[in-house]
């Protein structure tokens, strides 16, 4: 997405969080991050198990409060936001979780778990236009009205993630956060639902920002790609910049975890080490900007680094 005429939907600034802030046990988990998410794009959030991605999607939908930097949603920053803009953004602003079976409430029917969503967004004026709609958004995602009356347990992961989906977009939103939404599921319906999901956004216009740690799936579903690292970007750049082009030795060593498909390359293939000490060595480091949208977090003389190490 390097539309210049793009609209700008999220945009975090110097974004830093602190678990426990004072007590023993504090832990800066964002630190100085900021990036853009532009209407109707997926942006891809990668990062190794602890890096602070469910940390960052949970500050955008003002689950947590951050210790500094703001979030602008629609240009009105989420932390000023009077009840009623609130609550608008609330709904326009949703979440798809990794594990389906957690987030959907087990003593609801689907229909009930759905028509919550409907009544929350006051959508529903009559007890018939709810079984409509009901009907309407199981259709979207590929289930049907015999599904209506049963209880999340009776599903398999890829149709409890469908009803996931469902129950995000009954409030039709205009942005989902996908948390790892296909890494609980089985390989061989993985695609599926990375599938529906990219119908559902040109269907809607939703604009993503998926997270996961597979670049590979994140390489084939986004615009663009935000690498993080100990709660800071260490990358931006579109999806061929940061996977075809990537500058920083940590997303070097993330792309050499990606198996080749080709059996005979896959026995030659060479997991990159990466050690992260530089980065707690006390020096300064701004993300830099090395050919337009592709930036890199670094000192002037690492980015120089970088820059000859790509030739
Ligand atoms: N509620 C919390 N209280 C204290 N520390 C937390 C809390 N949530 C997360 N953390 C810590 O913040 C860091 C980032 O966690 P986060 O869950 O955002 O990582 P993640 O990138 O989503 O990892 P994963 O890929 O395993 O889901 C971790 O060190 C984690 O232990
Ligand atoms: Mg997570």
């Amino acid at each position: 997405m390097q539309n210049p005429e793009a609209k700008k939907l999220v945009s975090i600034k110097n974004l830093t969080l602190t678990f426990n802030a004072g007590k023993k046990n504090e832990k800066t988990a964002l630190e100085d991050v900021s990036f853009d998410i532009y209407e109707g794009e997926t942006f891809g959030l990668v990062g190794e198990s602890g890096s602070g991605k469910t940390t960052l999607g949970r500050t955008v939908l003002k689950l947590y409060d951050p210790a500094s930097g703001s979030i602008e949603f629609d240009g009105h920053d989420i932390n000023k936001m009077k009840k009623k803009e609130l609550a608008d953004f609330r709904s326009k602003a949703q979440m798809i979780f990794q594990d389906p079976q957690a987030s959907l409430n087990g003593r609801l029917t689907v229909s009930n778990i759905l028509g919550e969503g409907l009544d929350e967004a006051g959508f529903t004026k009559n007890k018939e236009e709810r079984r409509k709609k009901i009907l309407e958004l199981l259709h979207m995602v590929g289930l049907n009205e015999d599904h209506a009356s049963r209880y999340p347990h009776e599903f398999s992961g890829g149709q409890k993630q469908r009803i996931g989906i469902a129950r995000a977009l009954a409030v039709q939103p205009k942005f989902v956060i996908a948390d790892e939404p296909i890494s609980a599921l089985d390989v061989s319906v993985q695609a599926q639902v990375v599938n529906l999901l990219a119908k559902l956004q040109k269907e809607q216009g939703l604009t993503y920002l998926f997270i996961a740690h597979d670049l590979a799936m994140v390489k084939y579903l986004s615009d663009r790609i935000g690498v993080l690292h100990w709660g800071k970007l260490v990358e931006l750049g579109t999806a061929d910049q940061v996977y075809n082009h990537p500058l920083h030795p940590y997303t070097k060593s993330l792309l050499s975890a990606v198996p080749v498909p080709d059996p005979v390359k896959e026995k030659a293939h060479h997991v990159k080490s990466y050690d992260p000490s530089f980065e707690k060595d006390g020096q300064e480091r701004h993300m830099v900007e090395m050919e337009t949208g592709h930036f890199v977090l670094a000192t002037d003389e690492e980015a120089a680094k970088y820059k000859a190490d790509q030739k």
